[in-house]
């Protein structure tokens, strides 16, 4: 089955949708009908409990959103992902990223343990300080060079896992070409004492070869001595030889593969910054917990898979109500960055219009994700969700043990908690009709809440692994490749264009009139 349209479980969802567009239509009274609604829609795994209690379902939906899984093969898809089957089709590559955190004894890839060992003696001789710079200094300053998936994962890790810091290295994270975020970062260091990660797939993007050519110059500048690029430059690559060229000795560098999609790689050697702030030990939690999420999705039946639930509520909104975005807002001020690193693994993923097969799709598929964090969102763009009119599914997260222990952080903890909850409350009831006509509010409004019992190292593995899966599966249902991005691969090629464009005249050239206007302007301004 390959149009998820033609299913009968698609016919029966529609006609199902259809009740809760009555005006006198009440979320809430969902909840006094069943009487235990939360034991109905939620599921544990682990540390984690997912609440989707507060969404337009009933046992009838929920099981007509499993049969259509089970129409479009979706049990068969997650065999052909772990098995390692060519399932990228367009680039003719499996997706095998779940192989990058088999435990140890049981990985029929031996190049990805090998890479492990190396990663991890490469993290020991910097944290003892045995890995020199060119004066003979120790290195105190790491500074990743990447962009997209070898930027984001790594940058978002070592933010929320702040405190199981062993403190050995600062680390740092460079991925914009304007020069502002090189600059910046790089004038309170010294050159004799920074090593530079050059984290490129390719070995080709665009911002991260020009900043880590700015990189070698610095480097250069203070020691005067091609050799010592050796000191100060690792990469992860698969682009083996480029790398070389630029001076990177081959045991400085660490392998990627095809079968790992940039943005599903943080749990490989991209992975260096977050083994380097952490450790080893615990970037190996990181692992496990990111493979108790793989076994559970793949072995539990989908009314209790957590990846299966969370994607096909997804589709529930985006095909039969039209949501044309989704927030994803944390309560944790540790996963700041959780909605920009899920923005690319999501919208780079499902932001698709043709098929497998080649051909236009028949549905909707992504919606804009976005979000900000918690509490501060609600003093900014809730009242749109409160009272606008757009409809907004949210994935509320929380953690229930506070990160810090400060003075009344317990207290301060619990109030953050309880407005998460209220946020929820308060979109799904809304304000009682008494109200005058300003201030009453629907309520209607869904949202599911993840709750961690701690923000550790397996737990983030869990929850991204989580996200992950629940991507795969609504790309099956919509028959689209999740592990392709041709559309990001445009753009990349105009700017070369456009950069030869500033640095000639363009005056003759075929190129519309604003695009030549808008060069034209910062050569006159921009000197
Ligand atoms: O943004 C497009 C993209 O190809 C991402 O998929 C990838 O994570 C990023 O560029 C960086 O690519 P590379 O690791 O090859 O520099």
């Amino acid at each position: 089955m390959k149009n998820p349209t033609q299913t009968d479980a698609w016919g029966q969802l529609s006609s199902l949708s259809k009740k809760f567009n009555h005006a006198d239509f009440r979320l809430s009274d969902l909840f006094d009908k069943e009487e235990d609604r939360f034991a109905l829609f939620s599921q544990t795994h682990e540390n984690l409990l997912l609440d989707y209690s507060k969404n337009f379902i009933t046992r009838e939906i929920m099981e007509a959103l499993q049969e259509l899984a089970k129409d479009m093969q979706l049990q068969e898809a997650i065999e052909a992902m772990f098995d390692g089957n060519i399932i990228n089709l367009s680039e003719g590559q499996a997706a095998l990223h779940t192989a990058l955190r088999l435990p140890e004894g049981k990985n029929p890839h031996p190049e990805v343990i090998d890479c492990l060992n190396k990663m991890d003696s490469f993290v020991a001789r910097i944290h003892s300080g045995e890995w020199r710079g060119h004066s003979g200094q120790k290195i105190r300053d790491i500074v990743n060079l990447g962009i997209g998936g070898s930027d984001l994962g790594p940058s978002f890790i070592c933010d929320t896992l702040k405190d199981y810091s062993l403190n050995v290295v600062n680390i740092h994270f460079v991925s914009n070409i304007d020069p502002a975020h090189l600059d910046d970062t790089l004038e309170n260091l010294n050159p004799e004492t920074t090593l530079f990660i050059v984290a490129s797939k390719s070995f080709k993007t665009l911002e991260t070869h020009q900043n880590a050519l700015t990189a070698r110059e610095w480097i250069l500048a203070s020691s005067q001595n091609e050799v010592s690029i050796q000191k100060h430059f690792i990469a992860i690559t698969k682009n083996l030889s480029a790398a070389q060229e630029f001076g990177i000795h081959e045991e400085n560098l660490y392998p990627i593969w095809d079968w790992v999609g940039g943005r599903f790689s943080l749990w490989s050697a991209i992975g260096i910054p977050i083994a380097l702030s952490i450790g080893m030990a615990q970037f190996k939690e990181l692992l496990s917990g990111a493979h108790s999420m793989d076994m559970h999705f793949r072995n539990t039946p989908f009314n209790k898979n957590l990846p299966v639930i969370m994607a096909m509520l997804a589709i529930w909104y985006r095909c039969f109500f039209n949501a044309r975005s989704s927030a994803i807002i944390p309560y944790s001020e540790r996963l700041k960055k959780l909605p920009i690193y899920l923005q690319q693994l999501y919208m780079e993923s499902l932001g698709k219009n043709i098929t497998n097969e080649g051909e236009a799709v028949s549905t909707s598929t992504a919606e804009i994700l976005w979000g900000t964090v918690g509490t501060d969102s609600q003093h900014s763009y809730f009242q749109l969700l409160h009272q606008g009119t757009e409809f907004v599914p949210i994935d509320f997260i929380a953690v229930a043990e506070p990160a810090t222990h400060g003075f009344n952080a317990k207290e301060r903890h619990q109030h953050l908690l309880s407005n998460c909850f209220s946020q929820s409350l308060a979109l799904m009831k809304g304000s009682l009709k008494n109200k005058s006509t300003h201030e009453f509010v629907a309520g209607n409004k869904t949202s599911n809440t993840l709750l961690l019992k701690k923000l550790n190292p397996y737990n983030i593995g869990n929850l991204i692994a989580l996200y992950e899966h629940k991507i795969f599966v609504q790309s099956v249902i919509w028959n689209i490749n999740a592990f392709d991005q041709w559309g990001v691969e445009l753009g990349k090629m105009l700017s070369t264009q456009l950069f030869n464009g500033l640095n000639s005249d363009i005056k003759d050239k075929k190129i519309d009139s604003s695009t030549k206007n808008l060069i034209e302007f910062v050569k006159v301004n921009g000197q």
